[in-house]
């Protein structure tokens, strides 16, 4: 696993573009990513012994009022390696690294069956841009009660 780089880009796009349902970018989560560089150093790839892209995680910075957040995601492994940890590899990986780099918090829009092997739970008082299922807003701390008091809209990042 490496962190991506910028040769990596559109094969990661591409991988996407076959995991997901077509218009996924039409989801709220991008509007929070449009025009957002992802959080450098984060982002990584997973490719096989012959180079071939088999999975791929990127990370972008948010606020949810003046606290800053990573949002994990898209995270995404190929139908045809999908079930042999690696998307688990690319979650603990990157997110060992989260820490180091002064991260405090994490969260996400997924599936709760998925991420609670993770340590994720239902962020009920943070609120995505509409349209999102509130049941699939998930969080974890990265240092510890990080998400104690956190509450509100979660907004783009700025500066
Ligand atoms: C979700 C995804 C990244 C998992 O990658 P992976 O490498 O297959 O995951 P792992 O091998 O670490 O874990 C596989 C386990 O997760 C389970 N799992 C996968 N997706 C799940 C989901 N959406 N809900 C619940 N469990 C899920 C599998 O059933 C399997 O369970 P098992 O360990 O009991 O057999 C991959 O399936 C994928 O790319 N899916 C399409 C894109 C996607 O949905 N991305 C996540 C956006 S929220």
């Amino acid at each position: 696993m490496t962190p991506e780089a910028p040769d990596d880009h559109w094969e990661v796009e591409a991988l996407y573009d076959t995991c997901f349902a077509p218009g996924r970018e039409a989801l709220s989560s991008y509007r929070l990513r449009d025009g957002v560089p992802p959080v450098a150093g984060l982002s990584h790839v997973a490719r096989d012994s012959g180079g071939i892209l088999a999975g791929a995680i990127r990370y972008w910075p948010i606020r949810i009022g003046a606290a800053e957040a990573l949002l994990l995601g898209p995270v995404a492994v190929h139908p045809t390696r999908q079930g042999e940890g690696l998307g688990a590899a690319l979650v603990e990986t990157s997110l060992a690294q989260a820490a180091p780099l002064g991260w405090e918090r994490v969260m996400l829009v997924g599936d709760a069956p998925y991420y609670s092997r993770f340590g994720f739970t239902l962020l009920q008082d943070v609120e995505m841009p509409p349209p999102t299922n509130p049941a699939r807003v998930l969080g974890r701390a990265i240092t510890p009660e990080a998400w104690t008091g956190i509450t509100g809209k979660v907004s783009r990042w700025r500066d």
